[in-house]
């Protein structure tokens, strides 16, 4: 059986009404990334960041996965963990509420908090304030959310690059392909012999290495392509 790679982004979550970033009317619309989403932006006014990313957590803990989610569980079932690798780009959680066990979260989760002092990880699922102590050192004013910031390396990086090598088959959906190094994804992944496809709402332009791109709201798209193609593509 063949080994599949699947990145998602924030495309993938559209479908279950989260915005996207870059869109008109997007997340980078109306908040400056400098400001909510670097560690400058948060040395600055961390209650800017807590708040930004306080009412994110509301809205993505009401979220319900819609059919691309469901349609990657039910592949996860088929092919097992051996033979799928679902990296998502997204902080939210949907891929998880649709029954998925094995999900790597590159830019982190937005159900956790870091400590700056001691490095610890504590689930989090109200609203952060900034005056609020770490539950394993006592610190204040260090806890931030377990989000990658523009100029931090995305987690769990190597194994990522591993699997990039490994796999037969890459899929990424709903995801502009700007942002690295999960733009540089479908290069590696060509360069190492994958069948490379992107389920996208809109054609990413200039990007040599995608062999198939399927235009269209993913959570139509990408269902119905697995259900069409999957035993001549995964078997
Ligand atoms: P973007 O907002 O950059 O891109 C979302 C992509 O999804 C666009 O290309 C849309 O055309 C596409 N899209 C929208 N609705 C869709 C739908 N229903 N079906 C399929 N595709 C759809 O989001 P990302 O590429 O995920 O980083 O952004 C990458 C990173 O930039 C994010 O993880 C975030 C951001 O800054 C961090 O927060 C660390």
């Amino acid at each position: 059986m063949k080994k599949i790679f699947v990145l998602t982004g924030a495309g993938v979550s559209a479908g279950s009404g989260l915005q996207t970033f870059r869109a008109t009317n997007g997340l980078w619309e109306n908040f400056k990334v400098e400001d909510v989403a670097t560690i400058e932006g948060f040395e600055k006014n961390p209650e800017l960041v807590h708040g930004f990313y306080n009412n994110l957590r509301q809205t993505m803990l009401h979220a319900k996965p819609n059919n691309a989610h469901l349609c990657l569980y039910q592949l996860e079932q088929k092919l097992g963990k051996d033979h799928l690798f679902l990296v998502t780009q997204n902080v939210d959680l949907l891929h998880e509420k649709a029954g998925n066990q094995d999900v790597v979260h590159m830019h982190g989760r937005i159900d956790e908090c870091v400590c700056l002092n001691c490095r610890r990880i504590s689930k989090t699922l109200q609203s952060i304030n900034f005056n609020d102590k770490c539950p394993y050192c006592g610190a204040t004013h260090t806890l931030k959310p377990n989000i990658v910031f523009f100029g931090e390396t995305p987690m769990f990086m190597d194994k990522i690059e591993q699997e990039l090598q490994k796999c037969d088959i890459f899929m990424a959906v709903g995801t502009s392909g700007v942002v690295y190094p999960a733009a540089g994804f479908v290069a590696t992944a060509k360069y190492y012999g994958a069948q490379t496809y992107l389920f996208n709402l809109e054609k990413i332009q200039n990007n040599p290495y995608f062999d198939v791109q399927i235009i269209g709201d993913a959570s139509v798209s990408l269902p119905d392509f697995l259900t069409k193609h999957f035993n001549e593509i995964c078997s």
